[in-house]
């Protein structure tokens, strides 16, 4: 089944976690995919893979913080590939500090990614999207941007934020058929969620009943099967709209 046939898809934070996932099952779906991120080596093995598997995605460096950047990519992406139709805005950095002990160096530091870097990448694609007749834009925010965690302060301002853009940016480009969601993971298998664990004393198997009643953390697929909905025209009727992914997390309580 091809769901995304011919889309052209940039997802950034490419190279590794929910983002090589992304390629490899975009790809699959019959996506072409401009792959980015910093960690070049990683990036170029993802997309060596899927072009092994007979998929499309070719990896290009970029650092989401930096305007030239995105500059750079997104008239790539139009020139060797004419449009760009989805945009995963995936790249995210994660601390977590008490507040007393943030300094504001990793304030600036993480904020020039997981915001700045969600911010440039919807200024930079979402008016060709419209020129195109539109477009999907999909904010990997976190139930960090939700709901309040110990610790969180810095990540939890940056992912409300991502939340709150991905609506206004909806609200703007509505009329122009693009359109913009966020999602909002619990803890999903990857180095990301690793450092969360054990920054907690914890793993994540012994994490897993405590985030979900379902007894487990998510997997990388898990995320990405909702990513591939809502990057499909068969989500032509979502925007400006949050999507938790957590199990029943935020939302269950358990009396037993
Ligand atoms: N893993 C989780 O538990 C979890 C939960 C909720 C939300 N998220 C969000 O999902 C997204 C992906 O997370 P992940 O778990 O795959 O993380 P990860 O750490 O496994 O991968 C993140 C990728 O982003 C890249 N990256 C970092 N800084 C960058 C920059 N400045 N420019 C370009 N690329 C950069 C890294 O090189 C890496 O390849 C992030 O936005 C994260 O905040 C993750």
């Amino acid at each position: 089944m091809a769901r995304l046939q011919n889309k052209v898809v940039l997802v950034t934070g490419a190279a590794n976690g929910i983002g090589a996932a992304t390629v490899a099952r975009f790809a699959a779906e019959g996506a072409v995919v401009v792959a980015t991120d910093i960690d070049e080596a990683a990036g170029r093995a993802v997309v060596a893979e899927v072009a092994a598997g007979g998929g499309r995605a070719e990896f290009r460096t970029q650092d989401v913080s930096d305007e030239e950047g995105w500059i750079r990519v997104t008239a790539h992406a139009l020139t060797a590939h004419g449009r760009i139709d989805v945009l995963v805005n995936n790249a995210g950095i994660y601390i977590i500090s008490p507040l007393a002990e943030t300094t504001l160096e990793d304030w600036n530091r993480l904020m020039a990614v997981n915001v700045t870097g969600v911010f440039l990448g919807m200024k930079h694609t979402a008016p060709k999207m419209a020129e195109n007749g539109g477009g999907a834009i999909l904010n990997l925010s976190s139930i960090a941007g939700l709901v309040g965690v110990a610790g969180h302060t810095l990540y939890g301002a940056s992912k409300g934020a991502v939340r709150t853009m991905s609506k206004d940016v909806a609200a703007e480009y509505a009329a122009a058929n693009v359109r913009v969601n966020s999602i909002h993971p619990t803890y999903v298998k990857t180095a990301m969620a690793e450092y969360g664990a054990a920054a907690a004393g914890s793993t994540l198997e012994a994490l897993g009943p405590k985030l979900s009643p379902l007894g487990r953390i998510a997997e990388p697929a898990d995320v990405v099967n909702f990513l591939v909905f809502l990057a499909s025209d068969e989500a032509s009727y979502l925007t400006g709209s949050e999507y938790t992914i957590d199990g029943g997390g935020t939302t269950l309580i358990s009396l037993g």
